[in-house]
């Protein structure tokens, strides 16, 4: 296992990722509805998580793969499909073990943007899809809350020994560049918003740290920074430190392959 692979894991293999599955869950209604499989479409969920667009779908009559590097996801998401046509595979989407032309459709709710490099996981998808098949994927809008708060992060994690800037992918998956410099075309990029609602900014950051794994690894990376960075995250969503009643901007993003 190469160490890219090994460090997502060791972020993804955490928590108790349920109720977040639950809050991003429209997503991917939306994206099985978008690209609107027929029964013969061979089907990818690609990071998949506990395989909640691996569901709908298999749900409606089609047959899915749902891919995913954390084995703890991959555990959960089996158990909750088990009585479902979803098949499983623990793989970095950098590097998936299926034949070129394999799938028709590839589809990922917030978690091919979660992929460290956008070029070689948008290849390999490309490889994976037949020539004209549909890649659909949902991604936070960087100038939106969830993007914003990604953004706070960043500021809070450790520089890289290397010297690289710290990562945030931001607007990378949301502007179709990547997309058309990996050979895909007729690219879409299309708003949405999924809602969300805390008594307090203290509550929604007491559910990231239960339920994030993201925020889990973060708050680790942070050290004694954490608290602040909770604050500054709290604050992103609540500017004045009351209830939490947003509209999570993010986008559904479309490709041909
Ligand atoms: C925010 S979760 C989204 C999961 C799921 N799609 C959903 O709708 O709940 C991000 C997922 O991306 C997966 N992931 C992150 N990096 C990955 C990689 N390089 N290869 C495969 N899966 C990856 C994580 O393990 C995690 O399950």
């Amino acid at each position: 296992m190469g160490a890219v692979t090994h460090a997502a894991r060791a972020v993804w293999d955490r928590g108790d990722y349920g109720p977040l599955a639950d809050l991003l869950a429209p997503g991917a209604t939306v994206l099985a509805d978008t690209a609107a499989p027929t029964r013969a479409d061979r089907v990818l969920d690609l990071a998949a998580g506990h395989g909640a667009v691996a569901e709908i779908v298999a749900r409606r009559g089609t047959p899915v793969t749902a891919v995913d590097v954390s084995p703890v996801m991959v555990a959960a998401g089996r158990a909750r499909t088990a009585d479902l046509p979803v098949t499983w595979l623990e793989a970095d989407l950098a590097a998936v073990p299926l034949d070129d032309d394999a799938a028709d459709v590839a589809l990922s709710n917030f978690g091919l943007i979660f992929t460290v490099e956008a070029a070689p996981a948008l290849a390999e998808v490309r490889r994976l899809l037949r020539p004209g098949g549909t890649l659909a994927y949902t991604a936070w809008d960087p100038e939106g809350v969830v993007g914003r708060m990604g953004a706070v992060m960043a500021e809070f994690m450790p520089a890289p020994p290397d010297g690289a800037p710290k990562r945030f992918h931001g607007s990378v998956w949301t502007t179709g560049e990547a997309l058309r410099d990996a050979g895909f075309t007729d690219v879409t990029v299309t708003g949405r918003t999924l809602p969300w609602r805390f008594d307090s900014p203290a509550d929604l950051t007491t559910f990231f740290r239960h339920h994030s794994p993201a925020h889990m690894a973060s708050e680790v990376a942070a050290g004694e920074r954490a608290a602040d960075m909770f604050a500054a995250i709290g604050r992103v969503f609540a500017p004045d430190g009351g209830a939490v009643d947003v509209e999570a901007s993010y986008v559904v993003v479309t490709a041909r392959a």
